[in-house]
């Protein structure tokens, strides 16, 4: 579980809690600083090469992970095989859904550039700190996403 994505973080620490292993917060119970602070975290797991930017390869990279055919996409069975527990799933489910913008149950290359042009404001096809902040600190104000919704009333 060390190197997480920055959607894929935000699965992460909610298992994490679940799993009872440490004091993490789920996502739904952060304040603001909480959320920035662990997008920060985050920003410091993509960045690989620790050159403070973010560029396409290191971006992709928690994805292709899961490309066990390498095929460069990640398909729902993949992802799902990272945490293949079934109190895991539903999570998992939500956060891929999020990025597999087109629902046909596969996170392709156009999907993870998409994302990855909606983060970097400027266009310098580099994502710095600030921008990847920017970016989580309105995930988090719109509760865009999933993990940032409170689960439905009875669960
Ligand atoms: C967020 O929560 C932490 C931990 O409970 C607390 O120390 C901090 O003051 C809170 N920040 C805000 C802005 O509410």
């Amino acid at each position: 579980m060390a190197q997480i994505s920055a959607v894929v973080l935000v699965v992460m620490t909610t298992l994490t809690q679940q799993q009872g292993t440490g004091e993490e917060i789920a996502p739904q119970n952060m304040n603001l600083t909480q959320a920035q602070e662990m997008f920060k975290q985050t920003y410091k797991e993509l960045d690989l090469n620790h050159d403070l930017l973010v560029d396409l390869r290191e971006f992709m990279e928690p994805y292709l992970k899961h490309d066990h055919d390498n095929n460069m996409a990640v398909t729902l069975a993949e992802f799902l095989q990272q945490a293949p527990a079934e109190e895991n799933q539903e999570i998992l489910t939500s956060d891929f859904r999020f990025h597999d913008q087109n629902h046909d149950d596969v996170i392709s290359v156009p999907e993870m550039q998409s994302q990855f042009s909606n983060i970097d404001t400027d266009e310098n096809k580099e994502i710095t700190e600030a921008e990847f902040i920017a970016y989580g600190t309105k995930l988090f104000t719109e509760k865009s996403h999933p993990s940032f919704q409170q689960p439905p009333v009875g669960k």
